[in-house]
């Protein structure tokens, strides 16, 4: 390594990404689809679209709007459930040179598991099990806003999978240290921080909630100080590794989380504005590197709790 070179490289739960830049779970969805934007392989690690056990049609449109500082959505986990996933994503997926994640939704603790069975296969490097999608009724939030629900959905998911396990959280809670601390009980070798916040909009021209379902979950910008409180205090509370999201759009967000405590970061509605926004990211991380004479990415996780 010469003077100028910087080491992006970071250990995930035992896994090796080449950066710390993934994908978040439904905004690409299985990743191949921004190919045409990017060399894909170049991310650590992609998120793939909520999975869930059959085939689900999601909500009735009017299900994503742009509000000041944020997209709302209530896609509802539209997909053509595991046996499509398995047969028809997965293999695509196969041909990139990164890590892949399966993100599982289910509507009991037993769907969990029999999800986690049914990926534990080659092409998957770990399973993101959310417990944390508001938009729809029994999508898994139920699970993550209850400490004991959520321990219960992450052991039965580690009973049922030899894959890295991430649960990834709601923030539509009043203390997010307890279900971190929860997850971590269960055995999770991550935890993914943040899902959306329950938001809605309103038409004044017809009167009426703008969405189908009324309420949606609400990203982007507007989110970002929301889930760097959270990472920042669950930081401080588990062992585990910390994977950070909710708002970042550039590099700097990406830099602001890792210093709260995330070893590795997702970009979501950011794909939505600019789907090459992943390699912008790695450069712009790579840059501030050598601009503070970093020479590894690992030193900057955690560093603000000082
Ligand atoms: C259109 C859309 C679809 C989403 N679908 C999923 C999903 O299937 N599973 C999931 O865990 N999160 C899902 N999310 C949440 C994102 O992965 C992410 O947690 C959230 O948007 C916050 O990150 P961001 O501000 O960078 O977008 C979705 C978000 C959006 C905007």
């Amino acid at each position: 390594m010469t003077d100028q070179q910087v080491d992006l490289s970071i250990d995930l739960m035992g896994l090796h990404l080449k950066n710390p830049v993934m994908t978040a779970s439904g905004t690409c969805g299985s990743g191949v689809e921004l190919l045409p934007y990017m060399d894909v392989s170049s991310l650590g690690a992609i998120v793939g679209k909520g999975t869930t056990l059959n085939n689900k049609k999601g909500n009735p449109p009017g299900r994503l709007m742009q509000t000041s500082g944020g997209l709302l959505n209530c896609i509802g986990l539209q997909n053509q459930g595991v046996d499509y996933f398995l047969a028809n994503i997965l293999p695509e997926v196969g041909k990139l040179d990164t890590h892949f994640f399966a993100n599982i939704s289910g509507n009991t603790v037993e769907e969990y598991g029999i999800l986690a069975e049914k990926l534990d296969v080659e092409g998957i490097s770990g399973l993101e099990v959310n417990i944390s999608c508001p938009n729809v009724k029994s999508g898994g939030l139920a699970f993550g806003t209850i400490p004991e629900d959520a321990r219960a959905v992450t052991e039965e998911v580690k009973k049922h999978t030899s894959k890295k396990v991430l649960v990834k959280l709601s923030p539509n809670v009043t203390d997010i240290t307890a279900i971190a601390q929860a997850v971590e009980d269960g055995g999770a070798d991550g935890i993914s921080l943040i899902n959306t916040l329950l938001g809605m909009a309103i038409d004044s021209e017809t009167m009426k909630a703008s969405l189908s379902n009324t309420f949606g979950g609400l990203s982007g910008p507007a989110v970002k100080p929301v889930g760097l409180r959270m990472v920042y205090q669950v930081y401080q509370k588990v062992s585990i590794p910390i994977v950070g999201l909710g708002g970042i759009m550039n590099a700097k967000d990406a830099i602001e989380y890792m210093l709260a405590g995330a070893t590795a970061i997702q970009l979501g509605t950011a794909n939505l504005v600019n789907p090459a926004v992943g390699l912008e990211v790695i450069d712009g991380i790579e840059r501030y590197m050598k601009q503070k004479n970093i020479k590894d990415i690992k030193s900057l996780v955690g560093k603000a709790h000082r």
